[in-house]
C-alpha cells in the first residue's frame, strides 16, 4: 500500500458491528468507506447518515451504500461483519452452516472485486468463519484474520480500570485464544504504566476480571436483551483496519492462521500479531505459562470442532 495514496474500506454487512466499524473508520479518516448489505436501501441510508455527520465531526471520508459487490471494486481493506446471530432454538451446528453459506459467498465475491484486499473477518463463530474465509478466498494466509482478541483486550483493560479508579490508556493486556468462553486472557501480561496487576491487585479481584472477560459478549447481551456489542467490536475493527492502511506495525492480538507457533498448526486462533500494510505481518511468541498453553490448545481443540461441522455440512 504506497503512501499518499486513497484508501477504500469496505464493510460487508452494514448491520450494528459494520456501521459501527465504518463510523469509527470514518472519524479516522482512514479512507473511502463503501458499506454493502443485502438489504436494499439500508446500506444506502447508513452511508448518507454518516456523511450528514461528517460536516459536524469533522471527517471527509466518502462514504456510499450499496447492494452490489462491484462496487467494492479496489478495496485495500474488507471488513466482514455478514452474518445472522445465533436464535433461539438454533444449533451451533445451525448457525455454522448460515453464517457458513454466508462467509462463502462474501469470500467468492471479495476475491473477484476486491482480490488485493486485507480482510478482516467479525462474524462468529469467530475463529470458524477465518478459516473458512481463508480456504474460500485463496489469499494468502497474512492477508486474512480476525477479529476477537483486540475487543476481548479491550474489555479486560476497560474492568481493570475500573476496578482500580486508573485511565484505561494506561492498562495493556492481551487476550489469547479463541473468542468464547475458552479464551485466554493474560494477567501475567497485563500491567498499568508497566506495574503488572498482580502488585496491585489481590488474586480473587484478578479472577474476577479474567471471568469477565471471558464473559464479556454475554454480558452486553444480557443487558440489551435484543442483539450483542457492537461499538467496541467495531472500534477493534476499525484499530486493525487503521494499523495496515497506515502501517503502523501495531502488536495486536488477532485471530491469525497458525503454523507451527505455540505447539499449533492449521488453525485459526488468537495470538498477538503485527499488523501492518502487508495484513498479520508477523505473529510473536510470548511465553505463556503451561497453563495458559493448555487453555490455548483447548481453545483451538474448539475451533477445530467447528471446522469438522463445517465439513459435516459440506461447507468445507
Ligand atoms: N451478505 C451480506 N450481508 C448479509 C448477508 C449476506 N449474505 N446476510 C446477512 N447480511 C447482513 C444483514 O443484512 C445484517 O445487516 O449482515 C448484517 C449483520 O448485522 P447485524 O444483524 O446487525 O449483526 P451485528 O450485530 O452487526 O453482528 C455481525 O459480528 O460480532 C459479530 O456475532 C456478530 O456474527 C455477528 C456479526
Amino acid at each position: 500500500m504506497a503512501a499518499g495514496k486513497k484508501y477504500k474500506i469496505a464493510c460487508i454487512g452494514a448491520g450494528n458491528v459494520g456501521a459501527s466499524a465504518a463510523q469509527y473508520c470514518a472519524e479516522m479518516e482512514l479512507g473511502d468507506i463503501v458499506l454493502f448489505d443485502i438489504v436494499e436501501g439500508m446500506p444506502q441510508g447508513k452511508a448518507l447518515d454518516l456523511t450528514e455527520a461528517g460536516p459536524i465531526r469533522g471527517y471527509g471520508s466518502v462514504l456510499t451504500g450499496t447492494n452490489d459487490y462491484a462496487d467494492i471494486h479496489g478495496a485495500d481493506v474488507c471488513i466482514v461483519t455478514a452474518g445472522l446471530p445465533r436464535k433461539p432454538g438454533m444449533s451451533r451446528l445451525d448457525l455454522l452452516n448460515t453464517n457458513g453459506k454466508i462467509m462463502t459467498t462474501v469470500a467468492e465475491n471479495i476475491a473477484k472485486h476486491a482480490p488485493d484486499s486485507t480482510v478482516i473477518i467479525v462474524t462468529n463463530p469467530l475463529d470458524v468463519m477465518v478459516y473458512l474465509g481463508f480456504k474460500k478466498l485463496g489469499f494468502p494466509k497474512e492477508r486474512v484474520m480476525g477479529m476477537a482478541g483486540c475487543l476481548d483486550s479491550a474489555r479486560m483493560r476497560a474492568f481493570v480500570a475500573m476496578e482500580l479508579g486508573v485511565s484505561m490508556k494506561n492498562v495493556d493486556t492481551m487476550v489469547l485464544g479463541s473468542h468464547g468462553d475458552h479464551m485466554v486472557p493474560l494477567p501475567h501480561h497485563t500491567t498499568v504504566s508497566g506495574i503488572p496487576i498482580t502488585k496491585l491487585l489481590p488474586q480473587e479481584k484478578i479472577d474476577a476480571i479474567v471471568q469477565r472477560t471471558r464473559k464479556g459478549g454475554g454480558e452486553i447481551v444480557a443487558l440489551l436483551k435484543t442483539g450483542s456489542a457492537f461499538y467496541a467490536p467495531g472500534a477493534s475493527a476499525a484499530r486493525m483496519a487503521q494499523s495496515i492502511i497506515r502501517d503502523e506495525k501495531q502488536l495486536l492480538p488477532c485471530s491469525a492462521y497458525v503454523n507451527g507457533q505455540y505447539g499449533l498448526d492449521d488453525v485459526y486462533i488468537g495470538v498477538p500479531v503485527v499488523l501492518g500494510k502487508d495484513g498479520a505481518e508477523k505473529i510473536v511468541e510470548i511465553e505463556i505459562s503451561d497453563e495458559e498453553r493448555k487453555a490455548l490448545h483447548t481453545s483451538a481443540e474448539e475451533v477445530r470442532t467447528g471446522i469438522s461441522g463445517l465439513k459435516e455440512v459440506g461447507i468445507l
